[in-house]
């Protein structure tokens, strides 16, 4: 499919390349194509797509952007403008304002934050070029705005995981009210604190839990070990510590070490027991060490995902609007066999070293 759009795009790739690879992060749209590939960018039936990353705040993170990377080369019919918002939302937008200007044939966006992006989108569907949403969602209030999004269902990994902590509290005869949990959240407003943190909030409601308070943690695992020592300040007696990311369970990890508490799953024995997401290797060996209780995944290989959406869109084919794709639960055995969240069952994975090996991330 040829487009003007095309075209002005890749002059202006042409004028670019030579000035901007090799720019530091979030200093301007990089082509990540490599100095001697960048000469396709000539070729205008490569298709030009403008991506804006989150920043790198996380294990997660970085093997999100890898897959975006290993997708779209210019071995693979692409130009790919790679923005890095460094965790700043107006960033964000202006990276998506700057790929309207340049005329980019795609926007593939994944949002810091949900709200803010009406206006922006308005000019980008304006401008006539489709806008897929990935990771983390956007609320607009026309989804036409929207051609399809693909990330994760928040709230059902959530849930996944206060399941399992209820199971575990059944199991081993824990009384719910004797849960003394603190929430590190991750950056405010970002889809996964919103869904993880909300079904946190619904599953102490349903089960008694004693809910201590929250503190910032931003998804980094600096962030998580400070968030984690206002907490032991605040909050002496925790005994569950909900992170909404692997890399703040790192940083968590550090500061209850260093405030001699023992890290495990016998809360009647004063341990204090971790909840995570993300189930990336670092995670999942804390796993397997008995660091973390239960790991829910949450899978960052969108690249082909999107890849596969953007072709059917060129062929002219019906993609699905949502697509929230499947991920596991892991936990240190098979003691809990399943969970089941809306009368679906999602069995419980334990961590092995083959398991351990294979993971790429
Ligand atoms: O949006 C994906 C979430 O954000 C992942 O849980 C986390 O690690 C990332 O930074």
């Amino acid at each position: 499919m040829k487009r003007t759009r095309k075209a002005a795009a890749a002059a202006l790739l042409i004028a670019a390349a030579s000035f901007l690879y090799g720019c530091g992060k979030g200093q301007g749209s990089t082509s990540k194509n490599s100095p001697e590939t960048s000469e396709k960018t000539a070729d205008d039936t490569a298709l030009t797509i403008g991506f804006a990353q989150v920043g790198e705040e996380s294990d997660w993170r970085r093997a999100n952007s890898e897959s975006i990377l290993n997708a779209f080369t210019a071995e693979n019919g692409y130009n790919l403008l790679f923005e890095d918002a460094q965790n700043d939302p107006d960033v964000q937008m202006a990276s998506v304002q700057k790929f309207i200007q340049e005329g980019v044939d795609y926007i593939v966006l994944e949002p810091i934050i949900e709200t803010g992006w009406d206006p922006i989108l308005k000019e980008v569907k304006e401008a006539g070029i489709p806008v897929i949403v990935a990771d983390r969602n956007v609320a607009v209030s026309d989804d036409s705005l929207v051609t399809a999004w693909v990330g994760s269902d928040w709230l059902l990994e959530g849930a996944k995981a206060c399941e399992w902590l209820n199971e575990y509290c059944r199991k081993h005869d824990i009384p719910p009210t004797s849960l003394k949990i603190v929430n590190i959240q991750g950056t405010i407003g970002s889809s996964p604190q919103i869904g993880r943190d909300a079904a946190l909030r619904m599953g102490a409601g349903k089960y008694g839990w004693k809910m201590l308070g929250t503190s910032k943690g931003e998804f980094t695992q600096a962030k998580g070990r400070e968030a984690m020592d206002d907490l032991i300040g605040r909050f002496p007696d925790l005994n569950v510590v909900y992170c909404d990311n692997d890399n703040e369970a790192y940083g968590a990890i550090e500061a209850l070490e260093e405030a001699g508490k023992t890290i495990g799953t016998d809360l009647e024995n004063g341990e204090v027991m971790l909840i995570s997401f993300d189930a990336a290797r670092q995670g999942l060996s804390y796993v397997k060490e008995g660091k973390i209780a239960c790991d829910v995944e949450c899978n960052p290989d969108h690249g082909p995902r999107i890849r596969e959406l953007i072709g059917k869109l060129e062929r002219g084919e019906t993609v699905e609007k949502e697509q929230a794709v499947s991920e596991q639960i892991f936990a240190r055995t098979d003691e809990i066999e399943s969970v089941t969240v809306s009368d679906q069952e999602y069995p419980v994975v334990p961590v092995t070293d083959e398991l351990l090996a294979e993971r790429t991330y």
